[in-house]
């Protein structure tokens, strides 16, 4: 076993926090199965107790380790998607520790596709309970520098597997109801599970499904920065706005820098999705780090594709107003 995992799996069982990479975002690992490690995760986060965590795995074959009554539909989902950035929602078995489910009756369940990522939890041998590894509320980290930036001397060890490849959390699915529902969509999208299972599911409803919708929170995954969501047109007469007033501005967009200004910090987004996603948060990341006035976002288009970083970038809105609905 290489060193850096040996020392990782040694701290895992010694009930401490370890920070690795995953495809989507870096997460912050306790051992699953241990509630004071898990309870260890809440306070490095600064995160309230009741928001369940999810539990990564070494494989699809340890599904029946967490939950009971998987429905058939499960199955297929982690065949067709595992390892993969898709969380299933199941019924928990008793001895999942409430410190993981946040009380509930469910857990939440995923084999995550990043190298590092397996290569531990094959070590560990079992369920690693990980949430983003940033402070509660702020934007999750894409790289081990982020990690070190949001939870520094809080995490005895950060396992560097470069920029995570996704870059937005794992789409997540609850299939504890009896019928499929979207709580969280991601880079695996409604087109790709009805692929799979015969048919779309049904999206939540975040107000009904709150707290288990994640990020149903105003202002969760939210830079400091005001973020203001503007069309194309609306894009430049806001920043006429700020210009006039004298205000420092980031902008985020697809397009190449429309204005070069001192008062003007510039980030080019990919025009894709995927690409848009795999930069989208150490793009805010690093705009919020300038002190603007606020962040200017271009909005993407509508429509399923999008439906992902939409969902990111219109939390990331939630509680700065002034949004442009057009
Ligand atoms: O991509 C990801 O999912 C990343 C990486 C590290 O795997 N993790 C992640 O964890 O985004 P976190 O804790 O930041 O967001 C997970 C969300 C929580 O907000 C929670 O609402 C939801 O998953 N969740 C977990 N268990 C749940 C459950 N039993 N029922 C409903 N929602 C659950
Ligand atoms: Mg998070």
């Amino acid at each position: 076993m290489r060193p850096e995992i040996a020392e990782a799996v040694a701290l895992l069982r010694g009930g401490e926090l370890v920070a690795f990479p995953t495809e989507t975002v870096y997460g912050l690992g306790a051992d699953a199965a241990n509630p004071a490690a898990a309870a260890k995760i809440f306070s490095a986060k600064g995160r309230p107790a009741d928001h369940p965590l999810i539990v990564h795995l070494p494989s699809g074959d340890h599904m029946a380790r967490w939950a009971r009554d998987v429905p058939a539909e499960a199955e297929r989902l982690a065949a067709a998607f595992w390892p993969g950035p898709l969380t299933l929602i199941l019924k928990r078995l008793p001895d999942v520790p409430d410190a993981v489910t946040g009380g509930q009756d469910t857990v939440g369940l995923r084999v995550p596709n990043h190298p590092l990522a397996l290569e531990l939890l094959a070590a560990f041998d079992g369920g690693i309970a990980a949430p983003s590894a940033n402070r509660f509320g702020r934007i999750s980290p894409t790289t081990a520098a982020h990690v070190r930036e949001e939870l520094g001397a809080r995490v005895p060890l950060i396992l560097d597997g470069g920029p995570c490849p996704v870059g937005i959390e794992s789409t997540i699915l609850d299939l504890s109801r009896g019928r499929p529902v979207l709580l969280r969509p991601g880079a695996i999208g409604a087109a790709d599970i009805a692929r799979v299972i015969g048919h779309v599911p049904e999206m939540a409803v975040p107000q009904m499904d709150a707290p288990r919708v994640s990020g149903s929170l105003e202002a969760h995954y939210a830079p400091r920065t005001p973020l203001q969501l503007v069309s194309s047109d609306g894009l430049l007469f806001a920043l006429r706005d700020a210009l006039v007033a004298g205000e420092r501005v980031a902008v985020l967009a697809p397009t190449a820098q429309a204005i070069s200004h001192d008062l003007v910090a510039w980030r080019q987004v990919p025009a894709d999705p995927a690409g848009c996603a795999h930069d989208l948060y150490a793009s805010l990341r690093e705009l919020d780090a300038l002190g603007c006035a606020r962040i200017l976002v271009q909005k993407p288009p509508a429509g399923e594709i999008w439906l992902a970083v939409n969902d990111r970038l219109s939390r990331a809105a939630a509680g700065s107003g002034e949004n442009d609905e057009t």
